[in-house]
């Protein structure tokens, strides 16, 4: 045991991801009737709202590195956006509501609510450059993959380090024109692919994660996504990289000016320098990672999970909360009754 985890181990202290899990369950809950009605700025307003009140009931000093957005454009969770009580640690917060407001409308599978939190100054600011291409695999991966390799060649690593046949090794990746070449190099090398609409922290996570069925998340999504993902990668001690992907040259500048790299690769510890890191997700629709919010009689249930970087623990919660106590607020006519 190293001393850090003894020391754990003898003392244990309060797991700020215990009380953060209440808001992604509330915003979950209240993305609900938004399921499946074409109308995704509703579902992530709704969203928005509920996570913002229950992030002000937590002992927490947060602001917001990773929100919805400049403060003119975002009446909340907006970047520089103090939440919590004000009382606690301080910390940086990247938030996303809804991490699928499109899958939400449409009522597909995979979006989840999450949030993810390190100390304070410890969140890379990527906000000014939306794209990241990013690179995500279990602990196998460390040492061994590398974002700057050929894609075939990163999968004939990773499969020997697994003791897999490539043929076997299954890779995430957005269903994007952009990745086209991307996807006919996977399949090319003897992989699979599975291709997502949406929802990129979520693949990586199941990435990283033991018990499923990919084994590496690949190509450019959010820069946002990419520093959230990476505090949930380091609670699981899998492997991140990012390469930041300007769109213009007027975001290459602004990045630029905001001290931002490219050409260059980031590493788990550059996209986020602590590892005292939280990360709790709840599932708004069914997927890979978590459940939906479902309706069972009298009761909603939520399906969470929740990382913690310093104890490398992995929890799913799974709550059930009394309708009742939801009804006026709640059209629960989107949950399914089992
Ligand atoms: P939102 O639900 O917040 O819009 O994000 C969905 C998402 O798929 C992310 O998971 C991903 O990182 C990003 O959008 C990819 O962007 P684009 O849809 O422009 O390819």
């Amino acid at each position: 045991m190293s001393t850090e985890s003894a020391t754990l181990f003898l003392h244990p202290d309060r797991n700020l991801a215990m009380e953060l899990v209440r808001a992604t369950e509330a915003a979950a809950i209240r993305a609900v009737p938004f399921i499946g009605r074409g109308d995704k700025n509703a579902a992530d307003a709704a969203a928005v709202d509920a996570m913002r009140k229950f992030l002000g009931t937590v002992n927490f000093d947060g602001v917001v590195v990773i929100g919805e957005g400049e403060k003119d454009k975002a009446p909340m969770l907006y970047n520089g956006e103090h939440v919590g009580n004000g009382r606690g640690p301080a910390c940086d917060i990247a938030v996303d509501p809804i991490d699928g407001t499109s899958l939400t409308a449409a009522g597909r599978q995979n979006a989840i609510s999450m949030i993810a939190v390190s100390d304070r100054g410890s969140m890379l600011d990527a906000s000014t450059v939306f794209y990241m291409d990013k690179i995500v695999a279990g602990v196998e991966a460390i040492g061994v993959v590398d974002i700057r390799l050929p894609i075939g060649e990163n999968l004939r690593l990773l499969a020997k380090a697994k003791n897999k046949r490539i043929e076997e090794m299954v890779v995430a990746v957005l269903d994007r024109p952009r990745h086209a070449q991307l996807i006919d190099d996977i399949r090319a090398a003897g992989a699979g692919t599975r291709l997502m609409l949406d929802g990129d922290v979520a693949g990586g996570i199941n990435a990283a994660m033991h018990e499923t069925r990919i084994d590496m998340c690949v190509g450019i999504g959010g820069s946002p996504e990419g520093v959230a993902a990476a505090c949930a990668i380091k609670a699981l001690g899998g492997l991140i990289q990012g390469r930041l992907v300007p769109s213009t040259d007027e975001e290459r500048q602004k990045g630029l000016d905001a001290g931002l790299r490219f050409d260059y690769v980031y590493e788990a510890d550059e996209l986020v320098s602590s590892d005292n890191t939280y990360f709790v997700a709840t599932g708004v629709t069914d997927g890979g990672l978590v459940e939906g919010v479902r309706r069972i009689g009298p009761i909603i249930r939520t399906e969470s999970i929740v990382l913690r970087g310093r104890s490398g623990t992995i929890r799913r919660v799974i709550a059930d909360h009394l309708a009742e106590k939801w009804l006026g607020e709640l059209n629960l006519a989107g949950l399914d009754a089992d």
